[in-house]
């Protein structure tokens, strides 16, 4: 399970539902990294999402409350052994978890996932929900990536 996120120097992920930054090389990355994979995401995350997503992407949907509101080209799922129980996943494929902040914090106390690509992006943004950094305080992490505007860092799980 890798995780993909991105995020401004105060950890800042979105503004009022959407993302208050405008960095397209950023976003080049983030495609190309989930491009014909799973992706693994919360409700309210995937409520911002288009259907070409949907289509593009095999979509895993985590909620509780909004079953009825969840296209049929995604699969739900209420928690992490579910997910672990889907047998219908395409085994050639990797699987990303992609957000939003709570579904990140989920994962992360719960030791699920492997490594992480966070996007650092320049600056200070105004923001309402926030990455759950500390969480990653234990990974030790390296640049993968300098882009003109931003970085991403990856932190790797230390097994055992
Ligand atoms: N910058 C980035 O990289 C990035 C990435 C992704 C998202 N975002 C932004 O982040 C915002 C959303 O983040 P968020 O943290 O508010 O919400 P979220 O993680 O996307 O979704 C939260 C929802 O997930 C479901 N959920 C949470 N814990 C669960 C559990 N243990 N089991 C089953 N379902 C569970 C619940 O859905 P129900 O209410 O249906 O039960 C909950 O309301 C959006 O504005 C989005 O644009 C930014």
């Amino acid at each position: 399970m890798i995780g993909i996120m991105a995020c401004d120097q105060h950890y800042v992920i979105s503004n009022k539902g959407a993302l208050p930054w405008n960095c397209p090389e950023e976003i080049a990355f983030y495609r190309g990294m989930i491009k014909n994979q799973i992706v693994i995401m919360g409700y309210k995350t995937y409520a911002q999402m288009p259907l070409s997503f949907l289509e593009e992407h095999t979509v895993v949907v985590f909620s509780k409350e909004h079953h009825n509101e969840i296209h049929r080209l995604a699969k739900i799922v209420s928690s992490l052994d579910a997910l672990h129980q889907l047998n219908d996943l395409p085994a050639d494929k990797q699987c990303f978890m992609i957000g939003g902040a709570e579904i990140a914090k989920l994962f992360l106390e719960n030791k699920a996932i492997d490594h992480f690509y966070l996007s650092e992006i320049e600056g200070y943004h105004p923001g309402d929900v926030f990455f759950p950094i500390k969480l990653l305080s234990e990974y030790p992490r390296t640049l993968h990536l300098s882009g003109a505007s931003f970085k991403v860092y990856c932190y790797r799980h230390l097994k055992g």
